[in-house]
């Protein structure tokens, strides 16, 4: 895929040569697979907590109190707040974890913490897997969480920081990708697991997510680290040479002044976290870290996630249909994660928000309303045939909808927009929100039913509707811009740029003189 690097240097646009080798590819497929072991547990904890010999062996009580309860209002079921901050444990770890990946890539590079970090996961998923005890239960998952919250960390910024920009967005939705695959492979692996005799296949599946995790840590000791990770620390002859071999042509020089310099500028920046947050430099940055996984999260994403197959057996459907049902979200997540691989880096990463995001508002209102007119606010009654394969196909238009829009770009955003000095700080907000907020909505998802009732769609559909008017006016398109290269973007944004130049500095004034040509 032949591909060149267009740098919009105000009035003129620069270009490097550079294309997507098979290297390239590889190093990025490897990295991906940080996706696969996050996606596999959100797929994972579903499934786990709605196993009866787990919950006998680990949870007795609540076991025995779901057994009992009697539902009169299909919007209310047994919430059960310790089985659900178990779940969110994996969530919480991670979150904590974000913010070691930053000093851990500084140290030892973006390479080196993924392999730490798959590492922690396979013991995590061992000890979790062989669990004799709650313990042991709960070590293996914070092991796991910490696998994982590095990963998801270190992930989105090696892809970026190794693609080409032209194709930047397609190789960074590989890790969206992998994602949606290892949640479809949690809830394959449930069902298979389930149907063990003896009720032991859940160890099977706890552990099994060791195998991608395997996999990363194989494949980190063939690949390099990236470029400008290696300049940092260092090893500039290293990095020239990886640059020359994952663009696939001779001269890098220029490419590798860039990334020389963007290493410099951030040399100068003692304090990234104070930086981030207080020199005031980098408020697009901030709202961005903060805004974009606070929101992806608002999508309401994860009920269908975490929730399908009760949602889909609350509706009236039968144990085995509303696993056949979840398989089927996951996989229309799946293939249409493929629309954002095709299309982000043609039609841009904005268009692919609006309009996912129109089609994600719509059918959160005709799912709410579908669910409504059957139980209406009592939550009693059944649903008849009919409406419940409605919800089922308008879950799925809704996922698809996620799947080309928040879901990627909830990773690609922010792993392009942040410069290197505020690079891993920004992301270890951006995971530490994303994380927080996975395990919030996990635990709420039953209260906030049971009070909202079919409004809770509505509810989510009206944050979708505020977030989508946000990336309509403040989201700048950074389809094409080089990684180092995106702080042009702000400068030419119609809001921002009253944020972004810094004329305390000469460059900055410089900077500023000539945005000032090139607008007059
Ligand atoms: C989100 C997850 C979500 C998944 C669904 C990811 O981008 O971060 O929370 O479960 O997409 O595919």
């Amino acid at each position: 895929m032949p591909g060149a690097v267009i740098v919009h240097h105000h009035n003129r646009y620069k270009t490097y040569p550079g294309e997507v080798t098979g290297f390239v590819f590889f190093a990025c497929l490897i990295a991906s697979v940080g996706g696969c072991i996050f996606g596999y547990d959100i797929g994972l904890t579903a499934g786990l907590t709605s196993t009866e010999t787990f919950l006998i062996k680990f949870f007795p009580s609540t076991y025995q109190q779901l057994k009992d309860q009697v539902v009169t209002n299909q919007y209310c079921k047994f919430d059960s707040q310790v089985l659900t901050l178990f779940s969110s444990s994996l969530f919480l770890s991670a979150m904590v974890a974000a913010f070691f990946a930053g000093p851990m890539g500084r140290a030892f590079g973006r390479k080196w913490t993924m392999f730490v970090a798959a590492f922690a996961y396979m013991i995590g998923a061992c000890l979790g897997g062989a669990a004799e005890n709650f313990a042991m239960l709960l070590t293996g998952r914070i092991l796991v969480g910490a696998g994982v919250g590095l990963c998801i960390h270190a992930s989105p910024l090696y892809i970026s920081e190794m693609a080409p920009g032209p194709q930047r967005g397609m190789l960074n939705i590989l890790f969206q990708l992998m994602i949606t695959v290892g949640i479809l492979s949690a809830s394959l692996t449930n069902y298979w697991t389930s149907k063990i005799a003896g009720g032991w296949g859940w160890r099977i599946a706890v552990a099994f997510g060791a195998v991608p995790a395997a996999v990363i840590a194989l494949g980190a000791l063939a690949i390099p680290d990236t470029p400008v990770s290696l300049i940092s620390r260092g090893e500039a002859e290293t990095a020239r040479a990886t640059l020359a071999q994952i663009r696939g042509v001779g001269d890098v020089s220029e490419e590798f002044e860039d990334l020389s310099a963007a290493s410099e500028d951030s040399k100068a920046v003692a304090h990234p976290w104070r930086e981030l947050f207080f020199s005031g430099k980098y408020k697009p940055q901030l709202t961005f870290c903060l805004l974009i996984p606070f929101f992806q999260q608002l999508t309401g994403i994860n009920v269908i996630m975490f929730y399908a197959p009760v949602l889909f057996k609350t509706v009236g459907f039968k144990q085995n249909a509303s696993l056949v049902s979840s398989v089927i979200t996951g996989l229309v997540n799946v293939f249409s994660t493929f629309v954002a691989i095709m299309t982000a880096d043609k039609v841009g990463r904005r268009a692919l928000f609006l309009q996912g995001g129109t089609q994600m508002i719509i059918s959160q209102i005709l799912v709410g309303t579908f669910i409504g007119l059957q139980f209406g606010m009592s939550g009693r009654g059944a649903i008849s045939e009919q409406y419940a394969m409605c919800i089922v196909l308008f879950v799925c238009v809704y996922v698809a909808g996620f799947a080309w829009s928040w879901g990627p770009m909830g990773w690609l955003i922010p792993s392009e927009i942040y410069p290197l000095a505020v690079r891993s700080a920004a992301q270890s907000v951006t995971v530490a929100v994303n994380m927080f907020f996975t395990a919030f909505i996990g635990q709420i998802f039953l209260t906030l039913l049971c009070h909202l009732r079919f409004g809770l769609f509505y509810f989510f559909g009206g944050w979708v509707l505020l977030m989508t008017l946000f990336i309509a006016m403040l989201l700048p398109e950074t389809k094409n811009v080089p990684v180092e290269d995106v702080a042009h973007v702000w400068r030419k944004h119609w809001f921002w740029r009253k944020f972004v130049v810094d004329t305390s500095d000469a460059r900055g004034a410089e900077m500023r003189k000539k945005i000032a040509l090139e607008m007059s």
